[in-house]
């Protein structure tokens, strides 16, 4: 509906956000957090100019505000959150509001509004568009129109969110190949911190998230507001504290000079930014989770429990050897054998073939067939391995079109790993590629592709326009997988990138899972994983059983821990199980088992990480949506000086109901030398979820790198 507001307050889920439309150059979000509860336009105005700051000595007579967009029009004297310019003039454009729309479904409160902003000398517009969903998670999106009629060059947009002046600790995530999404801790001060993702795809070292919060916030405790950016390319997420007081959050797309020129009457809409906010982590996440599990095209199904053939054979496809593998893995409880890597003609290693999606006739002189067929057979899914955006020098693709290749000038970009990235913003690109792809999903009965992304982009222009082209073949890339999933609407896909360099909430609007890393180690995997389920929930983070020497670290890690760490998430194996005997097959079938039964659990429940005092140990745990079950796992890190380790205790447990606590299996019992049993163990407990909220339950001793798995059930 049309409105006439001078604010508007949007709610949903536990949350309020109060939006000032009289705020000079743009609108201005006054609030965002815990839900101020109805407010008349007259509390509204109050609360508003409440929070006007004073003009202070040696400033502007103006004091600046921070609105959604920024300007230097308006005072604003950091980064502004539009940069661009018509080749230099108009570089500071000064927007009046123009018109305004809310939206109240069912009469209840508005949960979102879009706001007009013209600039009528520089002729720009911009709609925003802000809503609060119903998991409380705050979208903000920006639709910059050139009104003009010469060109207009956009440096940036960046959506802008506040953050409370008790953010005074930032954490963000860094990380590498095999150790993606490490957390790092940085002071809230003055100035800016800013991560930029320059790899053509948010890379192994972005930051999924960058969360603002009370000095020492955790999982379970602390004021906390976070930005996720929902897109797949080159991105900056930025956090500022001013002198005059402002404390902010920024998420937007990096473009490289000339990408993104606006011809008359040209739009660009800025990504998905997306804030979440909580008292801790465990919160933030969870309106990251109900938002995506919300979402029509979440997966519905029980995630099949899959085997990956990667580290079980690498590039050695036999068929002998592969249909070893499979009735392996459809005699533990496989559902779905997946093909990696080496399928396609001349991919005998990683140096030459890609591009050429043809199955290889030497290696597989009758085609898919008998290993699809016979995976078939078994009663399990089958899926294949892509690299579809890759191609290696070595192959009649490149050598047939070498000017469908990205790069810039004269010459090609360094290669990685021995390959090149297409254009597929070049039609001709995408056209070969849909109709390969569609070809092989209609020869063949596949029901998921692992969509792999290898390298790092570099240099990446288009032949065709001669212009950095990243922003272009993100929106390819998402069109390419929608045209397939249209085509073959039962069709499942896993973002791969090198492991988890391709993980963000764009991608996931048009796939069905991440690889969560190329390492499985599960030691790692513990850090791994909390900090992509931050964002990302469990059902849609690939996590198998590697074998018992992890390929990536070298460490030996007996079961328990491998199959442990990787339980809650969209669960699989990766290891040659065709050499195990019928002791460890039948071990490794009771932990497909046990997935099978926490999967529902898992994929619906609430994920929750305790803060334990002793960092040597960890707890992480699934929580029932009723919370009248709950599965954790406590793993021993690495030794600790406390022994025994004393108490540990539970987050996410309903406080006044009572709980059963045991051990589960498949974990075996414990069994360090020179001590007794657990008493909680010989003699059953009933506690209340309160008691194992705050009292908790002595930890059990074990020895560095195993886990135990504990339930927690309503009595
Ligand atoms: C990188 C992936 O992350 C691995 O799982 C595997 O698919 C290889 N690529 C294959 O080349």
């Amino acid at each position: 509906m049309q409105s006439r507001n001078e604010y508007f307050h949007l709610r949903s889920a536990g949350t309020s956000v109060v939006i000032d439309l009289t705020a000079l150059g743009f609108p201005a979000i006054v609030y965002w957090g815990e839900d101020l509860g109805e407010l008349t336009e007259a509390q509204l105005e109050d609360l508003a100019i409440a929070g006007r700051p004073q003009r202070v000595s040696g400033g502007l007579d103006t004091p600046s505000r921070l609105t959604l967009v920024p300007l230097e029009s308006a005072g604003w004297h950091n980064e502004p959150g539009l940069v661009g310019s018509r080749h230099g003039r108009d570089f500071s454009p000064a927007f009046v509001l123009t018109e305004t729309h809310s939206d109240a479904p069912d009469g209840g409160p508005t949960t979102s509004v879009r706001l007009r902003s013209v600039d009528e000398h520089a002729q720009l517009d911009i709609q925003s568009t802000l809503t609060l969903d119903g998991a409380g998670l705050l979208h903000q999106q920006h639709t910059l129109t050139n009104l003009g009629d010469t060109d207009y060059e956009v440096q940036h947009l960046l959506a802008t969110f506040p953050v409370p002046q008790s953010a005074r600790e930032l954490l963000d995530t860094t990380g590498r190949h095999l150790r993606e999404r490490s957390p790092q801790r940085h002071g809230f001060t003055t100035g800016r911190h800013v991560r930029d993702s320059r790899r053509g795809r948010p890379g192994a070292d972005s930051t999924l998230f960058l969360a603002a919060g009370t000095p020492g916030f955790g999982f379970e405790r602390g004021l906390v507001h976070a930005v996720h950016l929902a897109w797949s390319g080159n991105q900056r997420v930025a956090a500022e504290r001013t002198v005059a007081s402002h404390a902010l959050l920024q998420a937007g797309e990096l473009l490289a000079p000339g990408e993104l020129i606006l011809g008359p009457g040209e739009s660009y809409t800025t990504p998905d930014a997306l804030g979440s906010w909580g008292d801790g982590l465990t919160a933030v996440s969870a309106r990251f989770h109900d938002s995506v599990r919300a979402r029509p095209s979440h997966p519905s199904t029980s995630r099949p429990v899959t085997l990956n053939t990667w580290e079980a054979v690498y590039f050695d496809h036999d068929l002998d050897r592969l249909t070893r593998l499979a009735d392996a893995g459809a005699r533990v409880g496989v559902e779905r054998f997946v093909l990696d890597d080496g399928w396609f003609r001349g991919r005998r290693d990683d140096t030459a073939g890609l591009g050429d999606w043809f199955v290889d006739d030497d290696i597989w002189p009758r085609g898919l067939t008998p290993i699809v067929e016979h995976v078939a057979a078994l009663g399990m899914q089958f899926g294949l391995w892509v690299e579809p955006e890759m191609v290696n020098a070595d192959s009649e693709l490149a050598r047939a079109h070498p000017d469908w290749i990205l790069q810039t000038g004269d010459h090609l970009p360094l290669e990685g790993r021995q390959q090149q990235v297409l254009d597929l913003s070049n039609g001709a690109v995408f056209d070969y590629l849909l109709e390969r792809l569609d070809a092989l999903l209609g020869a063949y009965d596949i029901a998921y592709l692992k969509w792999d992304h290898n390298r790092d982009l570099l240099e990446a222009g288009s032949t065709v326009t001669g212009k950095a082209a990243v922003h272009s073949n993100v929106l390819a890339l998402y069109r390419l997988l929608d045209e397939l999933k249209s085509r073959h609407p039962a069709l499942e896909i896993e973002s791969c990138a090198s492991g988890g360099a391709r993980v963000d909430l764009g991608i996931l609007d048009h796939t069905d899972r991440i690889w969560t890393s190329d390492c499985i180690d599960p030691i790692e995997r513990l850090t791994i994983q909390k900090y992509t389920n931050v964002v990302v929930p469990y059902e849609l983070m690939g996590a198998h059983i590697g074998g018992p020497r992890s390929h990536s670290t070298g460490r030996r890690h007996e079961l328990a821990l491998r199959a442990g760490a990787a339980l809650p998430g969209h669960f699989g194996i990766e290891w040659d199980i065709s050499r195990l005997d019928d002791a460890e097959l039948n071990e490794l079938a009771a932990w497909v088992d046990a997935h099978k039964r926490v999967r529902e659990l898992a994929h619906t429940g609430r994920a929750v990480y305790a803060d334990l005092p002793d960092e040597t140990a960890d707890l992480r745990g699934v929580v029932s949506r009723d919370r009248d079950r709950a599965l954790y796992a406590y793993t021993q890190v690495t030794s600790s000086t406390s022994y025994p380790p004393g108490p540990i205790t539970f987050p996410g447990l309903d406080d006044d109901q009572v709980y059963g606590v045991s051990l589960a299996s498949p974990t075996t019992p414990l069994d360090g030398a020179g001590q007794s049993s657990l008493a909680w163990t010989e003699h059953p407990v009933h506690l209340t979820g309160r008691s194992l909220r705050t009292v908790g339950i002595q930890a059990p001793v074990l020895f560095p790198e195993q886990l135990r798995l504990i339930d927690i059930s309503a009595i």
